[in-house]
This record gives C-alpha cells, structure tokens and sequence, in this order.
C-alpha cells in the first residue's frame, strides 16, 4: 500500500518521468497486467531467472496459460507486433509506460514481489545515437530528481559473431567445473552458459570469476560500435560512465549494449540497480513481429523513491490543496458550495466540510488541511452582500 505523503511522492516521481518522456518525443503506452506466459517465456527467455523461478503465473478457467508480467518490454513488443503499430510509422517507434510489475523473488530492501516501472522502448532505425540517447534519458530523469551522484555502468554484449564464441568458450572453461556445481548452474550449462555468470551460490560464483571474459571476444564491428557509443555518451551530457565487463543483465534479449544506472552514497541502503536497459535485435521478430531492432530502459519507481527520499527530499511533498471553504451556518454552507463549485470548474483544488462546526474547529480543520488559502463565510458576510 502506498499512501498519504508516500503516494504523493510516487506521484511526483511518476509525473516527472512522464515529462522527461515527452521532452524526447516519447508517447505513452497501456497494455495488460496479463498476457500469454509464452510471451515471457520467448522473450525474456527460457535461460532467465525471471522465467524459470520469479513468474506469477497460473491457468484461466479456459485452460490457457497467463502470467502477470514480470517487465513491461515483451507486453510492448507483443502491441506493436499485433496492432501492426509499424506500418507506415515514422521510425523509430518511441513508447514510454509506467505500471505495475510482479516478480516472485524474496523480499528485501529493494526487492518486491509487486513493483512498479517506468520505462521506454524505441523500436526501428536502431544506431548508436539512439542507443547514447536512450540512456541519457534514464540519467537525465534521474538528474531532474536531484540525485547528485548517478553512475552509467554500461557493457556490450555483442554482435551474433561474438555471442557464438564467446558461448563456446564458456562452455569449454565450465564444462571441466559442472559437474560439481549447482543444479541452476547445470540447467544454464545446457541453455544459455553466460547466465552462469549471474550465478550467486559462492563457490559457483568463484569459479565464474576466473570465466573467458566477454570483453575478449567482441568481434571489431561489435566493438567499434560500442566505442562509438561510448563517446556519443559525452555529447549527450552523461559524465559519469564505468565500463563493467562482467554486466550481462538478467533478461535473454539484448544484443548489444546494456547498462544499468546507479547511485552511490553511504547513507542508503544499497537497493541495486535504479534501472536499467539495453538494446535488443531479434526480439520484435522473436516474438512474431517484423525485423526491427529496438532499445529501451526501465527504472525501479521503487528504489527510487527509496533513494530519493533518503538522499534527495528535504521537506514534504505538499498535498497542493488550493482553498479550505470555512462556512458558518446553512446559509454559508449553500454560498460556499456555490463558490467551491466555481472555483474548480477554474482549475482549483477545494475542500470544504459539510458538519456544522464552531468557528475555531474550522480554524483548526484549515490548517491541517495545508490549503493555501481559508476563505471564512459567515451569516453577517452574506447579509453584507461581502
Ligand atoms: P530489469 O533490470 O529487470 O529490466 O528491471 C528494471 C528495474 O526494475 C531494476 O533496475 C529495478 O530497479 C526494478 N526492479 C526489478 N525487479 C524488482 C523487484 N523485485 N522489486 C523492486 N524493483 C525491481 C527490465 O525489466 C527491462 N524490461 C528493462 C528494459 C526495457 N530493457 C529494454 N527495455
């Protein structure tokens, strides 16, 4: 439950991410809570810790399989592929949503079984202006939140050239550890082995340390257009950028680049990542749609009003209320009902009680109601024609 002061923090937060949005031309997209649990499982993939153990999914009374999303990109995805968004569009497509996301993971500081999302999606005329773009709108909007110390942890994941070899080599430096390694460990050997570097069992993890890394594997195309990237991030205002090598993100579809953003600081707890995002070739076709290439990003609502409001917020996020009418008596009440009607047909926020009450209770009502303005009507006013 979000409520009272907290809601409208998560309001302020929600509106913001909303106008930085617009500002890059991005228009907003609703699609279901539900969809096919296909979706997840062709998208987000098979080899995923979010597939495989995080998904809320259940049978409906007509036997079929849903899922309650666990992102928001693949539901986007399945949109433009079915409503055809593509055909004679301007390219890139730009769609940015805010929603609720469910993942089945164990609660902690950061971790939520329901969350919320920001995130955007541009899918068409992919290149590496668009991809700097697209991560300078996640730290632009977490810089219009005031946080001072937003990090860019970035990483490339690739072109198909060095996903095939750098696969393989995987697959020969674990094959001599997994048999003794755990059984998620063994699963991803078989589907995916760079999910093996995710993996957080200790001893696993150290083997994982001493794995073939990625960054030696880029093919020259792959790696030319990550440096090309990589500079663009200056011309688009983002100063601080830390390449991690060891980034592979935990959803199956990117290609490319992906990132996450970060904010360091020693007085919060260290939640994970704020968001994060990357670019994805093959997955609007994966999932039955055209072959357009596509990047977007995703930003935790919760996480970051956790930061924000440990590091950044220093007063109260004000409730706005314009007017608090203070009627005394029947014939008041009727004038003030008449007044507060013509006041927010204006635009103007209006509270105004319906008890009878003494004149210091109403006194003492609009000021903690935290209206800008009291406007006291009494008997005397109204005979005066005041
Ligand atoms: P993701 O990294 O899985 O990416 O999630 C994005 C953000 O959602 C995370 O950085 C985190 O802030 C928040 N988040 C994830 N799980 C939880 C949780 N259990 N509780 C609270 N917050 C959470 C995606 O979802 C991709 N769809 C992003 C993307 C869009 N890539 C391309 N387009």
């Amino acid at each position: 439950d979000i409520y009272n002061e907290e809601s409208n923090e998560y309001s302020l937060l929600i509106n913001q991410a909303s106008n930085i949005a617009e500002r890059f031309n991005y228009v907003k997209m609703i699609t279901p809570i539900l969809e096919s649990t296909n979706l997840f499982v062709r998208s987000v993939g098979e080899s995923s810790d979010i597939v495989n153990k995080e998904m809320y999914t259940f049978l409906d009374k007509g036997g079929r399989s849903l899922t309650l999303r666990p992102e928001v990109t693949a539901g986007i995805m399945r949109s433009i592929a079915t409503n055809k968004l593509y055909a004679n569009a301007e390219l890139p497509l730009k769609y940015y949503y805010v929603g609720p996301c469910f993942r089945y993971e164990r609660p902690q500081a950061g971790r939520y079984r329901q969350f919320h999302q920001f995130g955007i999606e541009a899918v068409g005329n992919p290149s590496a202006q668009l991809d700097a773009e697209t991560i300078s709108l996640g730290y632009l909007y977490l810089k219009s939140l005031k946080f001072s110390n937003v990090k860019v942890v970035i990483n490339s994941l690739g072109d198909e050239e060095t996903r095939i070899n750098y696969r393989n080599a995987l697959k020969q430096y674990f094959s001599q550890y997994i048999e003794n390694m755990c059984e998620d460990c063994k699963r991803r050997f078989e589907t995916n082995p760079l999910r093996i570097l995710d993996c957080k069992v200790p001893e696993d993890n150290e083997i994982a340390k001493n794995a073939p890394k990625l960054s030696d594997f880029l093919s020259d195309n792959a790696r030319e257009y990550f440096d090309k990237v990589l500079n663009l991030l200056k011309l688009f205002g983002i100063d601080n950028v830390v390449i991690d090598n060891s980034l592979v993100r935990g959803l199956d579809y990117y290609t490319g680049v992906v990132w996450e953003y970060h904010i360091s600081s020693n007085d919060a707890t260290d939640v994970g990542a704020i968001g994060g995002g990357g670019h994805y070739k093959n997955l609007l076709k994966e999932i039955g749609g055209p072959d357009l290439e596509g990047v977007g990003l995703a930003i935790g609502l919760e996480r970051a009003h956790y930061l924000w409001s440990t590091l950044v917020k220093k007063e109260p996020v004000d409730n706005k209320l314009d007017f608090y009418i203070a009627p005394m008596g029947d014939n008041a009440l009727e004038v003030g009902i008449k007044f507060a009607t013509s006041l927010r047909e204006k635009g103007y926020s209006v509270s105004i009680p319906y008890e009878n009450k003494s004149l210091k209770s109403l006194l003492k009502s609009a000021s903690k109601s935290n209206a800008k303005f009291a406007i006291i009507i009494g008997d005397e006013e109204i005979n005066n024609d005041n």
